[in-house]
Order: C-alpha cells, then sequence, then structure tokens
C-alpha cells in the first residue's frame, strides 16, 4: 500500500468514445474522479463500464477524447503508461499466474535478489507483509491455481496495491466475494480514500454502491446518464436511470411441497470438506454457502469434476455422479453451470449463436445435420429470456461485455431444459434486471419439478430462492435455514460464528 500518494485532486476524462467493428461502445463520456473519493459506476451489461475502465488502464485506446490528471493532459499508449502514473486497475477478468505462488503473483516483475537469484525469503517475507496490511488471511507459499475465487482476488488486490497507487479502480470486485470478505474489502477501500486515492469502483450490487460511494455515475448505452453526491440520490433512482425504465423486482413466490430426494450426497470429504450430507429433491431449491474455504466450492468442483481424491459418495437418481464435465452430467439430465467464467468453455473464435446452442446440438440435429432455423430460434428465445446485449447471433462471444458471456453460458444449459441444474454464482455479474429475469425462471424450474443447488455467496440472492440453506464452515454443515428463519442476516451470521 502506498505510504504517502503524491497529491492527487483530480483526474478528468473528457468526451471519451469508442467503437468496435460497428458496436458504439462509447459514446462522448465525461467523468471526473477527485482524490479522497470513491466515485461508483453503474450500469447495465453492455453499458460501457469495462471499456471506460481499460481506457484508463491503458489496455484500450479512445477513438476520441482525452484524460487529464490536475490538468495536465496524460495519453496512455499501453497499461505500463497508465501503471506510471499511479492508476491502478483490477479488472473484471483476473489476471494471475495459477501456477504460481501467491508471494511470486505479488513480487510478479519486482522480484527481490540477492545477486543473481531469486531472495524467496525475502519475498514471502514481503508478501506476508502486505497481506497482513489488508488482513488477508493467505499463505504466502499458497500456489493461486489452488485458492478459491474469493482469495484469488484477495491476491489480485493486493497486488495492485503494491506499487505506488494514486487511483485506484475496481471493475466488479465484489462479484466474488461473500458479504464479510466484501466488508473487509470495503475497510480497505475506506482507508486508502482517508489516504487520498481517487477510487473508481463499479459494481452490479447497488446496496454496497450506496454503503461505499461518494458518488454515482451512470452509464446507459454508452452515455453518462449523469452523476450525483450518494446522499443526493436513491437506489431506485439509480436503478431507473440504468435502465431507462421501472423494474418489477418480486418477493419470493410460495412454492408447492417438494417431491422426493433425487440428489443424494453422503459423507463427501476432501481438502476442506470434512463429511458432508445433503440431499436435493423434485421441485426443491438447495441452497449452499459458506465463507472462501469454507468447503462450498469444493463441493462445487467436486460435482463439477474437478477436484479429485475426493471420499464419500455422490448419487443422481439413485446411481453414482461424478461427471468430468458438464457434457457428460448432461447427459443424465443433469446441467452445472461453473462459476469460474474463463476455464470454462467459452468458445472464444464463435459466435453467440453457437456458444449458446453447442449443448443443445445433438436434439438440434437430423441425420447428422444440424437444423439450422430451429438453432437460431433456440438461440432467439434465450436471447430474449435473458436480455443478451450482442449486435446478433454472429457476434464473437469473447467480444461481448462480461455480463453478457455468463449470460450465454447460463443459457447454453438452461436451453437443454435439465432435471437438476446446479448452479454456481449464477448471477455473477448481471445487472439488476436479467437478474430478476434468472430469478423468475429458476421459480419457473422448481414449478415445474425440477430440482436445483444454488451455490451463491449473494445472500440477498440465497434468500430470495432457497427453499433450504445450508451453511458451511471448516468443512461441515453449520447451520441449515428455512424460511422464514431464512434471512440475510441469519446466513452472515451462521458464516462467521466461531
Ligand atoms: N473487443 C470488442 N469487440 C466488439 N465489441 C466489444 C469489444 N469490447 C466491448 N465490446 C462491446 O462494447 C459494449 C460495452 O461493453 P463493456 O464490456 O464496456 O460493458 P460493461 O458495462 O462492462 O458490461 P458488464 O456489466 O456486462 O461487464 C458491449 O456491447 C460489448 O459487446
Ligand atoms: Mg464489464
Amino acid at each position: 500500500m502506498p505510504q504517502d500518494p503524491h497529491e492527487l485532486r483530480r483526474v478528468s476524462l473528457n468526451g471519451l468514445t469508442r467503437s468496435f467493428s460497428g458496436v458504439r461502445a462509447l459514446k462522448g463520456v465525461d467523468l471526473e474522479l477527485r482524490g479522497g473519493e470513491i466515485h461508483a459506476l453503474c450500469g447495465e451489461n453492455g453499458a460501457g463500464k469495462s471499456t471506460l475502465i481499460q481506457i484508463l488502464g491503458g489496455v484500450v485506446r479512445p477513438d476520441s477524447g482525452s484524460i487529464a490528471i490536475d490538468g495536465r493532459p496524460v495519453r496512455f499508449a499501453n497499461p505500463a503508461s497508465a501503471i506510471a502514473e499511479g492508476i491502478a486497475i483490477i479488472h473484471q477478468e483476473l489476471s494471475l499466474v495459477d501456477p504460481f505462488t501467491v508471494a511470486e503473483n505479488l513480487a510478479l516483475g519486482a522480484e527481490p535478489r540477492f545477486g543473481p537469484w531469486i531472495d524467496r525469503r525475502a519475498m514471502a517475507r514481503e508478501a506476508r507483509r502486505r497481506l497482513d496490511e489488508l488482513g488477508f488471511a493467505l499463505d504466502p507459499d499458497a500456489h493461486v491455481g489452488t485458492l478459491a475465487i474469493g482469495q484469488r482476488q484477495q491476491v489480485e488486490i493486493a497486488k495492485a496495491l503494491g506499487r505506488d497507487v494514486r487511483v485506484l479502480v475496481l471493475d466488479e470486485p465484489t462479484a466474488a466475494l461473500s458479504r464479510a470478505e466484501a466488508e473487509r474489502l470495503f475497510a480497505v477501500l475506506r482507508d486508502l480514500r482517508a489516504r487520498g486515492l481517487a477510487i473508481l469502483y463499479v459494481s452490479h450490487h447497488l446496496e454496497e454502491v450506496f454503503a461505499i460511494a461518494d458518488r454515482i455515475t451512470v452509464l446507459r448505452d454508452g452515455s453518462r446518464v449523469g452523476s450525483w453526491p450518494t446522499p443526493e440520490t436513491t437506489l431506485g433512482e439509480v436503478v431507473a436511470h440504468m435502465v431507462g425504465e421501472a423494474v418489477d423486482v418480486r418477493e419470493r413466490p410460495p412454492r408447492k411441497p417438494a417431491g422426493e430426494p433425487l440428489l443424494h450426497a453422503t459423507r463427501v470429504a476432501g481438502k476442506t470438506l470434512r463429511g458432508l450430507d445433503l440431499t436435493v429433491a423434485a421441485g426443491e431449491v438447495v441452497g449452499l454457502t459458506g465463507l472462501a474455504g469454507a468447503g462450498h466450492e469444493e463441493l462445487a468442483a467436486i460435482l463439477f469434476g474437478d477436484a479429485s481424491r475426493a471420499a464419500g459418495e455422490i448419487a443422481w437418481k439413485g446411481r453414482p455422479f461424478r461427471p468430468r464435465h458438464p457434457v457428460e452430467a448432461a447427459r443424465r439430465g443433469v446441467a452445472m453451470v461453473p462459476a469460474d467464467r474463463r476455464g470454462r468453455g467459452l468458445i472464444p473464435t464463435q459466435g453467440v449463436l453457437e456458444n449458446m446452442t453447442i449443448a443443445s446440438d445433438r436434439d438440434l440435429s437430423r441425420w447428422g445435420w444440424i437444423d439450422g432455423r430451429r438453432r437460431r430460434e433456440l438461440a432467439r428465445t434465450w436471447c430474449e429470456k435473458f436480455e443478451v446485449a450482442a449486435s446478433g447471433l454472429s457476434q464473437r462471444v469473447l467480444t461481448l461485455s462480461g455480463g453478457n458471456q455468463q449470460k450465454v453460458l447460463l443459457a447454453r444449459w438452461a436451453a437443454r431444459n435439465p432435471e437438476l441444474f446446479i448452479l454456481n454464482e449464477p448471477t455473477r455479474g448481471i445487472d439488476v434486471k436479467t437478474r430478476e429475469a434468472i430469478h423468475r425462471w429458476v421459480d419457473e424450474l422448481a414449478d415445474a419439478g425440477r430440482s436445483v443447488l444454488l451455490i451463491t455467496s449473494d445472500t440477498q440472492e440465497m434468500v430470495r430462492l432457497a427453499d433450504r440453506c445450508l451453511v458451511l464452515r471448516e468443512g461441515r454443515v453449520a447451520k441449515v435455514l428455512e424460511p422464514p428463519a431464512l434471512t440475510e442476516h441469519a446466513v452472515v451470521a451462521a458464516m462467521v460464528e466461531g
């Protein structure tokens, strides 16, 4: 963390415009960041938030517009020139090197040396110091690839703050964090604000935005709708500015009684799990949550076939269930949406159409030929249902905004109409309006007698959807909550109670 940032008054972004092959991502956006202020940037999926941040970070160049720091024009030809101005960015997709340890990732490019050798002890000591300063309980010698997503995010934050930072930009930093971990991060951000940093904060969690931001800017379709000091606006107003219309937020509907149990997990154990029992019945939404490392991530990994050497039994409809791949699971009527967007099979060279329908290709084929018309119909139906913002079915999936990539993946497996849906952080990075649409769709699944296992760190989502919520702590079920006892407060309390 910087000890004494040179005093920064303001960073001004003026008239930033950027198009990508015909898609106008930003249309002349002005924004002012001030030292000692947390500024939140809000907008629906595809509104242009990440594009703006990438311009500020020197990753993307604007077609027109300019940036000035304390009145001095700056031009960022590459990320290094933005870093040299003290701008640190934590991007939406994390960028750590998996086979390296936490300490190695933190030191990357600036390893302490002892003659020609890397001084590994100094490196570990320095990592420990930086992690302690932020209150992150991470082992400097752990390999980053073995960490849960929330822990990886902590490494990313510690890494970004290692340099002499004056402007810190976070693109959806809490999407992978539990409530308690997010609170920790906020304490860190408030501390940095007090030290005079300018902070730009992107989030779809509007309650968080109202808790932490001094000023809120809303983008819609690449244009700035406005900026307001937080006390002068309300959550409802911000949502209205984002979507341009009122959003109908529904209470949880009553559910039909659950049918017979279909998914059985018995005494599942592994690295963190210590004998977990779980059943999910037809027409039931069972939630699973905990702090990072509590075991819910490991159970997800086991179900998704990523974790080896786990003990215990998992059965689906009376037969053993341990698929190695979502496709294998899908053949048995189980669909799974893993949490890690990058590693989970978006086909980068292909468009929305192929990415959305690839799991359904068999159902769409006759005599080995894919029925193109039905395929496009299927893709269109889901694009509408999940409000995918794309220029067309042929837009390359990697050029979609983060939230829209998530929608495509969700739709890919939803289109299979599975009997059991294992959802891991289904609405991470998804805007309020589509989040509502996805929640309503989970209600429909339950109503139709399907089973859902919901793994989410979003306690609000948990309370909205789950019929029963298992809160894990240290590899065991610490608490089972059902409505009306299932409240956000009860979930958070069960996570942290010692
Ligand atoms: N390389 C690219 N090629 C084509 N289009 C792009 C590219 N990068 C971004 N876009 C488009 O620009 C628009 C804005 O995307 P951006 O990633 O800035 O949205 P966002 O506000 O960050 O959304 P989210 O909340 O989903 O992360 C989207 O329509 C996206 O498809
Ligand atoms: Mg984004």
